[in-house]
């Protein structure tokens, strides 16, 4: 690879990946909308139920925007199993399994599942952000850049519930 080659994003084995890693996350979108369903029920505070449930929400127009990178890449959307998420969602399920119903512990094992998911999002958003400079695709970087900018909200909303102080303010209300 040469230094200073301006065209290094122009490559179509390049562009390739890109559609391969776009039909990851949209999968994975996809997937962790449904898990995090299923975390809005488990959780025991009414206050984390509704930030999963604002979550899932938020993941719909998220899942939109990548289904616009798909026409932008002149492709129709299409998933492809992301194993990493299907791991991260599994571990939710595990946080669900080993603590019980109504406890701080069930909450704070279904934060760091979140969390984890949340931070593997806003990796793969950051980098395809940067692809998508790197290959000329200017809309394409904005588009991306809308949902890893809502991706570090609700990180920063997971970060705030976490903190035991926050949440025994909630819980006592
Ligand atoms: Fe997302």
């Amino acid at each position: 690879m040469k230094k200073g080659n301006r065209n290094i994003g122009q490559s179509a084995e390049f562009r390739s990946l890109f559609v391969d890693l776009v039909k990851d996350i949209y999968w994975a979108e996809k997937h962790l909308a449904k898990g995090m369903r299923k975390m809005e029920k488990a959780a025991a505070n009414p206050e984390l139920a509704a930030a999963f449930a604002g979550l899932v929400e938020e993941s719909k127009g998220q899942i939109e925007r990548l289904e616009e990178v798909f026409g932008l890449l002149g492709r129709r959307p299409q998933g492809k199993r992301c194993e990493a998420m299907a791991g991260l969602v599994a571990e939710a399920e595990e946080a669900v399994e080993n603590t019980p119903a109504g406890t701080f512990a069930r909450d704070a094992g279904l934060i760091m599942a979140a969390q984890k998911a949340g931070h593997y999002e806003i990796a793969t958003y950051g980098t395809l952000r940067y692809f998508a400079e790197m290959m000329g695709e200017k809309e394409i970087a904005k588009v991306l850049g809308a949902t890893l900018k809502e991706e570090r909200r609700a990180d920063d909303l997971l970060s705030y519930l976490t903190d035991v102080r926050a949440y025994e303010a909630v819980a006592a209300e």
